[in-house]
C-alpha cells in the first residue's frame, strides 16, 4: 500500500480525492484491545514502552482506516522532565502532587531538551515514521490548557486559581506563560526531527476566557509559538477546544496552517468567524456517535458539504470520543466520510 497524504494535502488547502478524517482520542477506552493493554499498564506506562505505545497508536488506524495516526500521550508527559509531579487518574484526569502558584513555584521550572528527557517519546515517533502508510500527528498542550492543570492542581470547572494569577498576578503569569511557551516550541521541533508529519496544539479549555482576556494573557503566546515554528515543514494545528466560538476571530492571524472547531459553531460560521486564511478541522459532537445511524449520517453529511465550501478541510469531531461509543459505529462513519466526500469531489 502506498502512503496517504491525503491528510496533508487538506491541511495545506491543496486538492484531495476526499475529505481526509481522523479522531481526537481515537485511541482509548472505546477499544476492547486497548482496555486490556490497560488492564496491565497504566497509560504513563504505555507512553514510556516505545513499542506498546507505537502498537496502541497504529490499532485505531487500522481498525477504523482513517487517514493520520496521533501520538500516544498525554498533555502533561512533557510537563514531567519540567519538575512537575504528576499523576493520570482513570475518569478524573491528571493531578499534581502540588499546585504551582507562587513566584518560586514557577522560578523552579525547567526547559526541557526531548533528547534527554523524553527519549521515549521521540523513539515512539521513530517506530511509526517507518510503519504508518498515513502521517503521524505529533502533539502537545498549549500554554492556557498545562497552566489550568499546573495551577489549580487537576481538573477544574471555574479555573478559579488560574484566574487568580492571571488578573492579580500578570508578571507571574506571563512568566508561566513564557515557560510553557518555550518548552512547546522546543518539544514540537523534537517531535517533527523525528518523523512527525504534522503537529497539533491542544488548548482544549481556552474557551473558559472572554475573548478579551484570551487576548491580552494568551494570544501573545500563541502568536509567539506559531512564528517560532513558522519555519517548520510540517502543518500546524491549533485547537481551541470546548466553546471556543468567541475566540475564533482572534486566531485570524496566527501562523498556524489549519483550526480545529468544537459544535457549538459550524463549520461555515467557523470560517466566516476565523476568515480564509486557515483551514477548518472539525467538528462532529462525540455524543452524536451514540445517536441512531441516520441522524449520525445526516449531520456528517452537513458537516462534509459545508467543509467542502472551501479548499482545506479535515473531518473530525468537535472533542475526543468517549469510552461508551462503539467501534463501528466509528468505523461506518470514517467509511461514509470517504465515500460520500469522494462522490462530492469527483462528480
Ligand atoms: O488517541 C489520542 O487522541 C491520543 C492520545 C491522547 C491522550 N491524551 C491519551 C489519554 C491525547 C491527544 C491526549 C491529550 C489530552 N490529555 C488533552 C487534550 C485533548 C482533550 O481531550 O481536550 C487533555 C485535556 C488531557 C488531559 C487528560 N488526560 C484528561 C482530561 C484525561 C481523561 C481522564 C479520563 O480518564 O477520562 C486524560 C487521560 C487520558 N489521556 C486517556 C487517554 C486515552 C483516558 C484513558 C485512560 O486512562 O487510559
Amino acid at each position: 500500500m502506498s502512503f496517504n497524504d491525503t491528510f496533508i494535502r487538506a491541511c495545506l488547502k491543496q486538492e484531495i480525492e476526499h475529505v481526509p478524517v481522523w479522531y481526537m482520542r481515537q485511541a482509548g477506552r472505546y477499544q476492547a484491545e486497548y482496555r486490556e493493554i490497560r488492564k496491565k499498564h497504566t497509560l504513563l506506562e504505555i507512553c514510556r514502552i516505545p513499542e506498546l505505545c507505537a502498537e496502541v497508536t497504529i490499532l485505531p488506524v487500522q481498525q477504523l482506516g482513517v487517514d493520520a495516526a496521533i501520538l500516544f500521550s498525554d498533555i502533561m508527559v512533557p510537563l514531567g522532565p519540567m519538575g512537575v509531579k504528576y499523576d493520570i487518574i482513570e475518569k478524573r484526569g491528571p493531578i499534581l502532587e502540588t499546585p504551582f502558584r507562587n513566584a518560586d513555584d514557577i522560578a523552579s521550572l525547567r526547559n526541557i531538551e526531548p533528547e534527554e528527557d523524553l527519549s521515549y517519546v521521540l523513539e515512539t515517533i521513530q517506530i511509526l515514521a517507518r510503519e504508518l502508510k498515513v502521517p503521524l500527528i505529533g502533539f502537545t498542550g498549549a500554554p492556557f490548557t498545562l497552566a489550568s492543570y499546573m495551577v489549580e492542581g487537576g481538573p477544574s470547572r471555574n479555573y478559579i486559581r488560574t484566574k487568580q494569577m492571571m488578573y492579580g498576578q500578570p508578571e507571574l503569569w506571563n512568566r508561566l506563560m513564557e515557560k510553557l511557551g518555550s518548552m512547546i516550541v522546543t518539544y514540537l521541533k523534537a517531535q517533527i526531527s523525528a518523523g512527525a508529519g504534522a503537529v497539533q496544539i491542544f488548548d482544549s479549555w481556552a474557551g473558559a476566557l472572554a475573548p478579551e482576556d484570551y487576548k491580552q494573557y494568551v494570544y501573545p503566546t500563541m502568536k509567539r509559538i506559531f512564528q517560532e515554528l513558522k519555519e517548520v515543514p510540517v502543518p500546524k494545528i491549533y485547537f481551541g477546544g470546548v466553546s471556543s466560538g468567541e475566540l475564533l476571530p482572534l486566531w485570524n492571524d496566527l501562523d498556524a496552517d489549519v483550526m480545529g472547531i468544537d459544535w457549538r459553531v459550524s463549520i461555515r460560521e467557523g470560517r466566516k468567524r476565523i476568515g480564509n486564511n486557515h483551514a477548518i478541522q472539525g467538528n462532529l459532537d462525540p455524543t452524536m456517535l451514540l445517536a441512531p445511524w441516520s441522524k449520525l449520517e445526516s449531520k456528517a453529511k452537513e458537516i462534509i458539504d459545508q467543509g467542502l465550501e472551501a479548499p482545506g478541510f479535515v473531518f473530525n469531531l468537535g472533542h475526543g470520543i468517549f469510552p461508551e461509543v462503539p467501534g463501528d459505529m466509528l468505523k461506518r462513519l470514517t467509511d461514509y466520510v470517504h465515500e460520500y466526500s469522494h462522490s462530492v469531489l469527483n462528480k
